[in-house]
C-alpha cells in the first residue's frame, strides 16, 4: 500500500505484530500519550489481532482487536496509534479494513470501539464513522493520566461507538426498561425509528448490574461505571438506586451479551471521581454536541 507524495514514496506495509515489536509499539504509545502511559504492552495474546504498520523498515503504527471484557462475543477495535510523521497516509484506514475483514471472517457480529476525545480533530471518531460505527454514548473521565500536558489531572473521556456487521441497529425489538432521562439521552444518538414500540414482549431473567470501579493511575482516580441489564423491569429499580448514588448516563450497549440465546441490552452509567472536571476538554464531532451537552448538564446538576 502507498502513495507518491512530492516524489517521496509513502509506502507502508501492514503485518501481524510479534513480541519482538513490543519495544517499538510501546515507543509509539509513550510518544503519543506521555512517558508515564499506563497501558504499555507486555505481551501480544495469540488469540487476538495485533497489527503493526512498517514504513522504510520502521514501525510507525499499531492497532489491536480483542474481546470486549466480559462481553466475549463483542470485539473491540483498540490501541490504534500512528506516529505523527506517518499520518494522513491511510494507515489507520488500512488497519481498520484489515481488522474488520478478519473479524467478519471469524463470524463476529458486533464491534465496539472507544474513541479518544482529547484531540480537536476527532480523527479517531471520524475514521470509525467511515466504517459504519455509530455513537452510543460517552464514557466520561475513564482513563487517568493520558496526555497530561493537555488534560492535566483530568482523566480522558471516550466516545463509545458500535458497528453491527449484519447491518442491524443492535437493539432488535426488545423492550428496554429505561427512565425518561436516559431515554432522552438515547434519542440524541439513535436515528428516529430505532426505538419505537410495539416491543417484542420478551423479558429476560433478572441479572445483577456489573460494577467496574474507577482506575487509579499515578494517584489519580477515574470514574466508576456500572452496566445495568435493560430488558428486565428491575432495570428501573437499579437505575433509581444508582442515580441516588450519583451515577449519570454514559452509554447504551445494544445486544452486548446473551441470555441463553437472546441478545441483551445494557445501560452504562458512570459516577465521576471528582467534580472539578470539565467537558470543555472533551472533543466530539459536531453532530455529537447535543449528547455532550446533555452529559455536561447532568454532570453539573445531577
Ligand atoms: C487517529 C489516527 C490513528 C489516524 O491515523 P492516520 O493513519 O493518519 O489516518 P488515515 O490517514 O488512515 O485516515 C483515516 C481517517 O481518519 C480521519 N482522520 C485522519 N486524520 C484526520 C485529521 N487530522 N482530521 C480529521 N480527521 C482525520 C479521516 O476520517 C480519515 O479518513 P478520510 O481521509 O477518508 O477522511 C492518528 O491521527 C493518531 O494516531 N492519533 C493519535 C492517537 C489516536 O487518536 N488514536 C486513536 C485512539 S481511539
Amino acid at each position: 500500500m502507498g502513495s507518491e507524495d512530492g516524489g517521496t514514496m509513502c509506502t507502508f506495509k501492514i503485518r501481524n505484530a510479534t513480541n519482538g515489536d513490543i519495544p517499538a509499539i510501546n515507543g509509539l504509545f509513550k510518544g503519543e500519550y506521555g512517558l508515564g502511559y499506563p497501558y504499555l504492552m507486555t505481551h501480544l495474546p495469540a488469540d487476538q489481532i495485533n497489527l503493526v504498520a512498517e514504513r522504510s523498515g520502521r514501525i510507525v503504527g499499531f492497532a489491536r482487536a480483542a474481546p470486549y471484557g466480559v462481553y466475549a462475543h463483542v470485539w473491540e477495535l483498540c490501541s490504534l496509534v500512528v506516529e505523527s510523521d506517518a499520518r494522513k497516509l491511510g494507515i489507520a484506514r488500512a488497519f481498520t479494513v484489515e481488522r474488520i475483514e478478519r473479524l467478519r471472517r471469524m463470524g463476529v457480529k458486533t464491534l465496539v470501539s472507544e474513541a479518544v476525545t482529547c484531540y480537536e480533530d476527532c480523527a479517531s471518531q471520524r475514521n470509525l464513522h467511515n466504517f459504519g460505527f455509530k455513537p452510543y454514548g460517552l464514557l466520561p473521565f475513564v482513563h487517568p493520566w493520558i496526555r497530561p500536558e493537555v488534560l492535566g489531572d483530568q482523566p480522558l473521556s471516550l466516545l463509545l461507538m458500535v458497528a453491527n456487521l449484519n447491518g442491524g441497529t443492535g437493539f432488535g425489538s426488545r423492550e428496554l426498561f429505561l427512565e425518561r432521562g436516559d431515554m432522552d439521552a438515547l434519542t440524541l444518538i439513535t436515528e428516529p425509528g430505532t426505538l419505537v414500540p410495539p416491543w417484542q414482549a420478551r423479558i429476560s431473567t433478572n441479572i445483577d448490574p456489573l460494577v467496574k470501579n474507577g482506575k487509579l493511575v499515578h494517584g489519580i482516580r477515574g470514574a466508576d461505571f456500572v452496566d445495568i441489564p435493560l430488558n428486565h423491569l428491575s432495570a428501573i429499580e437499579h437505575r433509581h438506586s444508582l442515580r441516588a448514588q450519583g451515577y449519570r448516563f454514559a452509554a447504551l450497549l445494544p445486544g452486548f451479551t446473551r441470555d441463553t440465546s437472546e441478545p441483551l441490552d445494557f445501560l452504562r452509567v458512570y459516577r465521576p471521581p471528582r467534580y472539578d472536571l470539565t467537558f470543555d476538554l472533551v472533543h466530539v464531532t459536531p453532530n455529537l454536541e447535543p449528547l455532550k451537552h446533555y452529559c455536561q448538564e447532568e454532570f453539573i446538576t445531577p
